[in-house]
């Protein structure tokens, strides 16, 4: 199983200036919390509990006030920061201590995930022994991103990153699970042209030996990749369409933590205080009101343990 996860939430968000100029990209709101809030939930829905975050120099603190140590969701939250944007593989040169001999899984601080079944596919990921694996979404400018060309048996043949010339419509999504030679090989990667070393050149790396798969969010799922303004727009009203017609919430890690049964009601109850009044709060207290109910319906569980 893996444990360990990363989220890389440092960069410049250039591209969202002026918003970015004092606010670290990731604690911009995406509706009702902060976007580093989704990546986060992605890898708890995972079963990973210990979670390396990787922030801007300078930018510690601003992390550090939303998101302490992790207590009260049942995880440890460690920080360490990167001095200025040298590629996504950074990421487990960085992280090489916190992920020492074991496995790891990389998710973009900027990437956004959701869909029926998701929560299954992503604890079949977390099982990987040995090799890599890609998490894939088909889409209408494939320009945009790092994409594939898989065969019929979803063998990867091709990997490139933002392609000119149309290669295929699969592209590669910010999340990845890594067994552990990935600090190895992300040391032995060159710079590219633009200066940064690059994602698609560890995961050729794996490819080559035969040790590259991939997973399918699925059609019914959405993938969205929070880099511009429009971006943001369009995930706030994704999930402010969704939670205002469920009464749910996306990416409440309370509640995963606690469906995780890795926090109890007492824990709930401190989040509440850390959040004061807010509808966030008025959700927490909903939550640990009919929280039996809510374990049978929502967890598939029977045995709610507190009742
Ligand atoms: O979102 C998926 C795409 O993410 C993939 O399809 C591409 O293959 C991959 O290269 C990446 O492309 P982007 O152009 O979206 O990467 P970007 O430079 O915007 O960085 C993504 C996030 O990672 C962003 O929140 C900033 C953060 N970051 C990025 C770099 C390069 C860091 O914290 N440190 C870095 O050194």
């Amino acid at each position: 199983m893996i444990k360990k996860g990363i989220i890389l939430a440092g960069g410049y968000g250039t591209r969202m200036s002026p918003l970015t100029k004092a606010v670290n990209k990731q604690l911009l709101p995406i509706y009702d919390k902060p976007l580093v809030f989704y990546p986060l939930s992605i890898l708890m829905l995972a079963g990973i509990k210990d979670i390396l975050i990787i922030v801007n120099q300078g930018q510690l603190q601003q992390f550090n006030k939303i998101l302490p140590e992790g207590k009260n969701l049942g995880i440890k939250i460690n920080y360490a920061q990167q001095k200025y944007p040298k590629g996504l593989p950074d990421a487990f040169i960085i992280g090489e201590k916190f992920i020492n001999k074991e496995n790891v899984a990389l998710i973009l601080g900027d990437n956004f995930f959701y869909g029926q079944s998701l929560t299954e596919k992503l604890k079949e990921c977390a099982k990987l022994k040995s090799g890599a694996k890609l998490f894939l979404h088909p889409v209408s400018n494939p320009s945009l991103y790092g994409v594939v060309k898989i065969n019929k048996k979803n063998k990867v043949l091709k990997i490139l990153e933002k392609p000119i010339k149309y290669l295929s419509n699969m592209a590669i999504t910010g999340l990845y699970f890594f067994d552990n030679q990935v600090v190895k090989y992300s040391k032995s990667l060159k710079p590219s042209k633009r200066n940064e070393i690059e994602i698609v050149d560890l995961l050729k790396k794996y490819n080559n030996k035969n040790k590259l798969s991939v997973e399918f969010i699925g059609r019914g799922g959405a993938w969205l990749d929070a880099g511009s303004i429009k971006d943001f727009y369009d995930a706030s009203s994704f999930v402010a369409a969704l939670e205002n017609r469920q009464g749910l919430k996306i990416a409440c890690l309370e509640e995963i933590a606690f469906s995780n049964r890795w926090i109890n009601k007492k824990q709930i109850k401190s989040a509440i205080k850390f959040y004061g009044e807010c509808k966030y709060s008025d959700y927490l207290r909903k939550l640990i009101k009919c929280i039996c109910e809510y374990i049978k319906r929502w967890s598939g569980n029977n045995n709610c343990n507190c009742c």
